[in-house]
């Protein structure tokens, strides 16, 4: 099968040529003609992960290739990255980045390998994903204004899982620890997936994390869940309370995922990869996974390859005066 989609690609590749168009542009027409590799820059199962994988299922169809989710874990999300950044830019090679990958490792990193807006073209914005403080379920504290107490006078001995220096999990928590003038122990892990079998197991204390990798554990009682981040509940959660209802405002925090392709892809490839993720999310079966998990889907004007373009430079500001960089 493979050997003749190849060779149908080739004879339309060489009519191209024959009619004198450029071969890059030609190829560009013909792509996708083998499978693509979305590299995930955490563990499997975690919030990065789980939205990359229901979304290019549905792209998959769209474009007729299989994509193979390759993940790709290390400082933050940034080793990933930094792959991503020297991979080929053919569209055979694509990352799902986030606010931390692409934003907020900026200021974090001074020797980051790449930068978010030089070495990519941006794709497509996949789905906005509100942060929850979230604990362990016997976690002493019965709601947020509890914990704000115990953390602050239990400074020394509570800790807190992120996904490593950059992730999400670890810029919303240092957002939340400053607020609150305290400083735990943190515990990085590969990402939020495994971070979170830990906090289901009760080896560490609390985590700021992506929505979407909380729902399925608060909703089955394994772990508590103090207050989301943003200025209304989530549907997915509703028994949950904003920050400002549960008496912390200042705390809000909203994170996004996304699709880039090493600069200097072509733009009929960055084209073709936007109508896919736009046909995605306007799938009924799509868009059910993503908000039964508590996503925010992108409206239509924020799902151009510009709007997100736009919210990379608008992130990277918004980090940059707030996030102190750590020496790597
Ligand atoms: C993060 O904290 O950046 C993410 O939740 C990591 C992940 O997807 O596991």
């Amino acid at each position: 099968m493979k050997r003749y989609g190849r060779s149908v690609a080739g004879g339309f590749l060489a009519a191209l040529a024959v009619l004198g168009l450029p071969s890059s542009q030609a190829q560009a027409q013909a792509y996708p003609t083998r499978s693509i590799t979305m590299i995930v820059p955490f563990a499997a199962g975690g919030p990065t992960d789980v939205i990359s994988r229901i979304v290019t299922g549905h792209m998959a169809q769209t474009l007729g290739q299989t994509i193979i989710i390759e993940n790709v874990v290390g400082a933050g999300g940034t080793t990933a990255t930094t792959r991503a950044s020297r991979a080929a830019n053919d569209g055979y090679t694509l990352i799902t980045g986030h606010m931390g990958t692409h934003a907020a490792s900026v200021p974090l990193y001074p020797n980051l390998a790449y930068h978010p807006e030089k070495n990519f073209e941006p794709v497509a914005l996949l789905a906005g994903t509100p942060i929850l403080i979230l604990a362990r379920k016997d976690f002493p504290p019965k709601d947020l204004k509890e914990f704000v107490a115990y953390v602050k006078t239990n400074e020394a001995k509570v800790n807190a899982a992120h996904a490593g220096v950059g992730s999400v999990s670890n810029v919303s928590c240092e957002l939340l620890n400053s607020i609150l003038g305290i400083k735990p122990t943190g515990v990085p892990f590969n990402g939020t997936g495994p971070a979170m079998n830990a906090l289901v197991g009760g080896q560490v204390d609390y985590m700021c994390d992506q929505i979407v990798n909380a729902v399925p554990q608060i909703n089955g009682g394994t772990i508590k869940a103090y207050a989301i981040a943003t200025p209304q509940r989530n549907p997915s959660l509703p028994n949950v309370p904003t920050t400002a209802e549960a008496g912390l405002p200042a705390f809000q925090a909203q994170a996004w995922n996304a699709i880039f392709a090493p600069k200097g892809t072509p733009p009929a490839v960055v084209a073709r990869l936007n109508e896919a993720v736009v046909k995605a999310l306007d799938d009924e079966g799509v868009r059910k996974r993503l908000l039964d998990l508590g996503s925010v889907i992108p409206a239509a004007a924020e799902r151009t390859p510009a709007a997100l373009g736009a919210l990379v430079n608008k992130e990277i500001a918004k980090w940059t005066p707030v996030l102190k960089p750590v020496q790597n």
